[in-house]
């Protein structure tokens, strides 16, 4: 399999952007998080885009980057856990130049991962709401990216399991 892009979905604290920094690094090819680079666009962080415009602005700014990236090969992009579910973004996630990888976490150990939530507005929800977000987007995540186990594993032993699955994309 010789993908020009690796792309990593999954529920916020699944590890995405620790896993893709590493897999990045072992290919030799660019990384880019898509919520730094909305950060560094927007001029301003996450949070602060949510509390001020909304999330429907956050989604708009998501998606132009997404777009952008869209054109670059051999980089690996560790995307916003809400990302995939944008009807607009389908043939980014979708298309053949993308091998999208799902990074599969549990509810509890993505709680344990993202701590008190800082930096996450729709973590600072109530516990109902956050099971909700979480069981409705297992679907398109398993729908669109290959799965991965992340629970109980360091981002290290997960990026080394994708290496072995997707062989040396590189090369
Ligand atoms: C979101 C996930 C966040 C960030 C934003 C919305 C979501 O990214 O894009 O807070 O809708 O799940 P991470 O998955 O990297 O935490």
């Amino acid at each position: 399999m010789k993908p020009k892009r690796i792309v990593l979905i999954g529920f916020m604290g699944s590890g995405k952007s620790s896993v893709g920094r590493i897999v990045a690094e072992r290919l030799g090819w660019d990384f880019v998080d898509t919520d730094a680079f909305v950060e560094a666009r927007a001029g301003a962080r996450i949070a602060e885009i949510f509390r001020t415009s909304g999330e429907a602005t956050f989604r708009e700014w998501e998606s132009r980057v997404i777009g952008e990236l869209a054109a670059r090969t051999r980089i690996v992009v560790a995307t916003g856990g809400g990302a995939p579910t944008q009807p607009s973004l389908r043939s980014f996630f979708a298309g053949q130049d993308s091998t999208v990888v799902h990074l599969r976490v549990s509810l509890a150990d993505a709680l344990q991962r993202t701590g008190n939530h800082a930096g996450r507005p729709l973590l600072s929800q109530s516990e109902d709401a956050i099971r909700a977000l979480y069981q409705g987007r297992q679907a398109i995540y398993e729908e669109l990216g290959m799965p991965v186990e992340t629970d109980g594993k360091t981002p290290l032993e997960t990026a080394e399991q994708i290496m072995l699955l997707l062989g040396n994309p590189s090369h």
